[in-house]
């Protein structure tokens, strides 16, 4: 195995969106402390354990947790970069942390120490912290009831990662086997490219450009209008975001929309819609947009989101097992609910807690939602199916059966998508390198009956 480079946190305070200039100080929670004497570790590094305990527990998922906290928590923008680095980097490598510290602990390891170790660990051997500051740090943190504080400074003294581990095992194997099978002889980058931070993606105006230059952000790669952004403060501060320039999407789920090709002036039926970003999309497309979805309180967010963009699309709650009474449309969108195997990088939890049961429960969901999808498609209209996974269940597997008991739907190639993409049984795959999420598209025309 390449041992996981050394590299030093970037503390990214833009993106936890929660990054505060305050200088409160904070008690090892996080909340406001009444003495004036610090404590002896860095509150983030605090913070970051109680964070990874609720994740852990499976009682959260890392990106609400850790935005609740750092809301909560106040802290200066500089520690809440190093807190967000700590919580998605320790994630991101637990499994191989997990591995290093298997061999020094008897036992059970209970959560809160468990979640203490992995990331000291984490910072030891991954971000190549020295070690009498990785210790110093947290065997105080451990003093506050994190676990034994003897242990803490034994294993982080010892922890090693085994000189053999190739880096897919920081997944589990049939996850990596999924990987293999998406995109072979690349699959090796991609599982390596999966440890990396995930970048923000702001889908821009012209005028969002030039105001977030003029604040001092940083734009780099881009697919039309997506473009990847290193912001100088957090997303919410920004006059761009404000003023309905600036929308937060990653480019293979931008691809979802492209796969329809021109929409302007056309009907959409946007199923599944959620809190409305392929919808608001949509519209900025041109498209009169009707959104569907079963959680009406999502409805609430797409059109706040809606209104900031100065954009507009119609509401309908429905549970799409079944078909809703709604008028066929020549555009369907189904960007269905899925495991999300392929967003690992900004959700790297996912792969903690998924199995392959999980895997078969959503796509005999999809399927179902599928054919509703194929009722309200018009004859001769086009009907795209989408989910940010890359297993072949919720993908290429879903669409050839439906393939196969719908022969008036016929696969169709895909229009320029931007992102680099594989063909994967009746549609494509993106590739999840830098920064793009790995989404399944396939692009569905409904033949007109003769
Ligand atoms: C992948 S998310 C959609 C994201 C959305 N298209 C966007 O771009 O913002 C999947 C959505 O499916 C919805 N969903 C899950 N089961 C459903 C069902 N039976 N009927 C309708 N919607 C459902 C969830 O509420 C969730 O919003």
């Amino acid at each position: 195995m390449t041992a996981p480079r050394s590299r030093r946190a970037k503390p990214n305070a833009a993106k936890s969106g929660a990054a505060k200039s305050s200088a409160a100080k904070t008690s090892p929670a996080g909340e406001p402390r009444s003495s004036a004497t610090p404590p002896p570790f860095n509150p983030a590094r605090a913070l970051s354990v109680r964070v990874l305990v609720s994740v852990l527990a499976g009682e959260s998922y890392a990106a609400s947790a850790l935005d609740q906290a750092l809301t909560r928590a106040n802290l200066p923008g500089r520690d809440a970069g190093l807190c967000t680095h700590l919580v998605y980097g320790t994630l991101r490598y637990a499994p191989l942390l997990e591995a290093a510290l298997a061999p020094l602990l008897r036992g059970e390891t209970p959560l809160k120490a468990r979640a203490l170790l992995l990331t000291g660990a984490f910072e030891k051997l991954v971000l190549g912290t020295p070690l009498h500051a990785v210790v110093n740090e947290y065997v105080n943190l451990a003093k506050t009831g994190f676990g034994p504080p003897a242990l803490v400074n034994a294993v982080l003294r010892r922890v090693e990662i085994p000189a053999s581990l190739p880096p897919e095992d920081t997944l589990p194997v049939w996850l990596a086997e999924q990987y293999r099978a998406a995109y072979g002889e690349r699959a090796a980058a991609v599982l390596k490219d999966l440890l990396e931070p995930q970048p923000l993606w702001l889908r821009l105006t012209p005028a969002g450009r030039e105001s977030l230059l003029a604040e001092g952000s940083e734009l780099g790669a881009a697919y039309g209008d997506v473009v990847r952004v290193q912001l100088d403060r957090p997303l919410r501060g920004t006059d761009a975001f404000e003023q309905g320039w600036a929308q937060p999407i990653n480019p293979a789920s931008f691809a979802c929309v492209r796969a329809l090709g021109d929409v302007d002036g056309a009907r959409v039926l946007d199923l599944a819609g959620g809190a409305g970003i392929k919808a608001a999309m949509l519209a900025a497309s041109g498209a009169r947009v009707l959104s569907v979805d079963r959680a009406t309180n999502k409805h609430h967010a797409a059109r706040e989101n809606l209104e900031r963009l100065g954009l507009e699309a119609q509401f309908f709650s429905a549970d799409l097992t079944k078909v809703p009474a709604l008028p066929p449309a020549d555009f369907v969108l189904l960007d269905a609910p899925c495991t999300g195997s392929g967003t690992l990088r900004s959700h790297p939890e996912i792969k903690l807690r998924l199995t392959p049961d999980v895997v078969q429960e959503a796509a005999a969901l999809q399927a179902q939602m599928l054919e509703t999808a194929a009722v309200l498609t018009a004859p001769g209209g086009l009907l795209v199916y989408s989910v940010c996974s890359v297993t072949q269940a919720e993908g290429p597997e879903v669409v050839q059966q439906f393939l196969n008991a719908n022969p008036e739907f016929q696969p169709e190639a895909l229009p320029d998508l931007l992102v680099e993409a594989v063909s994967s049984g009746p549609g494509v795959l993106t590739v999840p390198l830098e920064g793009v999420d790995g989404f399944f598209i396939a692009r569905l025309r409904r033949q007109v009956a003769e």
